[in-house]
């Protein structure tokens, strides 16, 4: 087994990964929790693949245990799908001590993460990702939340698990486009790190190294939260790609999905860093380089992409907080104007 202590001072926790070890969660949750009740919530796909081995481990640790199955996918991460949550929580009687473990992907976390988060104002939480993308990012951190007809993530919170339970053989059912999507965050953390993160993505080698991949990149998400968990400047660097990512997606009305997007935003902010004073072009090219491997084109002009780039919710009103690399390995987030940053593609 290998862990990660994402040392936040107010509520630390760790990261375990143990290949084949689901079927343990159970008894590692058991010391960091009082209450004996925990909902799983999952969703219509995961259920058939994991619930019952789940749920068999958490009984088996002495908890009772109440299932939630929700329909899967982005378009169910809604406030409907987190009351009806939050209805189970209520019907069952969970209490404070009580626990909500989240078994699936980014939209099972993020969702019921939130309602965690606030049923009662706040309930244990336990992360059980079992995408490449939420093993690597969105189960760690801390963010939580649902979409809005407004726009993604619109209303949530920053609420941190108890513990985040990694076993990267539930990857072994994940469909090839969720395995893309995940790959999409992968080259993100490659172009941060610059170390072995970017050897084991200039190899095309992730499946061969998967637990050695998810931990590394899991631990570096781990080291940017501590350092800043409210996102107020820092961890803005796992914004790297994103961007332009979700103007991509935007403008391809959520066609072109989330990673390959991130890709496609990534190849351009790189190029886009070259401009800049100080830029190590040479390494910078290895990078794109390294992208150009996982193939594909963006569809779109970049003219096309900057309108976009106002609506976006990450951006303050004449400014953006655009991350840039400085080379591989060095990347930086500098707040610039929309015009400033026009001028660079
Ligand atoms: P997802 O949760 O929709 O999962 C993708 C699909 O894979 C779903 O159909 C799901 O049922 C299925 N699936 C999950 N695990 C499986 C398995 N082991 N085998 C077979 N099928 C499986 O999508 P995702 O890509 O995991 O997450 C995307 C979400 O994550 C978005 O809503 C995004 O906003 C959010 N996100 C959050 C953060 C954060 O920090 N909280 C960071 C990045 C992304
Ligand atoms: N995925 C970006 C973050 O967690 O901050």
């Amino acid at each position: 087994m290998k862990s990660i202590r994402l040392g936040l001072s107010q509520n630390p926790y760790d990261i375990l990964l143990e290949q084949g070890g689901l079927e343990r969660v159970g008894e590692e949750v058991r010391p960091l929790v009082h209450g004996k009740s925990v909902l799983i919530v999952t969703d219509e796909n995961v259920a058939p693949l994991y619930l019952d081995l789940a749920t068999k481990s958490f009984e088996r640790a002495g908890f009772r245990v109440v299932a939630k199955v929700v329909k899967a996918g982005e378009h169910h991460k809604t406030t409907e799908t987190y009351l009806d949550v939050i209805d189970a929580l209520g019907r069952e009687g969970f209490l404070r001590d009580d626990t909500v473990v989240a078994l699936g992907g980014g939209v099972v976390g993020d969702m019921a993460g939130f309602a965690a988060a606030t049923y009662m104002r706040g309930i244990n939480l336990v992360q059980v990702p079992t995408t490449l993308l939420a093993q690597i990012d969105s189960s760690i951190g801390g963010k939580v939340g649902v979409d809005l007809e407004y726009g993604k993530n619109l209303l949530g919170a920053f609420y941190q698990p108890k513990l985040v339970f990694v076993d990267v053989d539930t990857l072994s059912t994940l469909p090839e486009r969720e395995w893309q999507n995940g790959l999409g965050e992968g080259l993100k953390y490659a172009v941060l790190d610059g170390g072995r993160l970017f050897e084991i993505m200039d190899e095309k080698s992730v499946k061969d190294n998967l637990e050695e991949f998810v931990f590394l990149c899991a631990g570096y998400k781990a080291r940017i939260v501590e350092q800043d968990e409210k996102e107020s400047n820092l961890r803005r660097l796992l914004n790297l790609g994103h961007t332009l990512g979700h103007a991509i997606e935007k403008k391809s009305g959520f066609e072109i999905p989330h990673g390959e997007a991130v890709k496609f935003g990534l190849a351009l902010i790189l190029q886009a860093s070259k401009k800049l004073d100080g830029a190590d072009v040479a390494s910078i090219d290895k990078g794109l380089e390294m992208i150009e491997k996982y193939g594909g084109k963006c569809p779109f002009d970049t003219a096309e992409l900057l309108p976009l780039i106002k609506n976006d919710k990450k951006a303050e009103s004449t400014h953006i907080n655009a991350v840039f690399a400085k080379r591989i390995g060095e990347c930086f987030v500098q707040k610039t104007t929309f015009r400033e940053f026009e001028t660079l593609f």
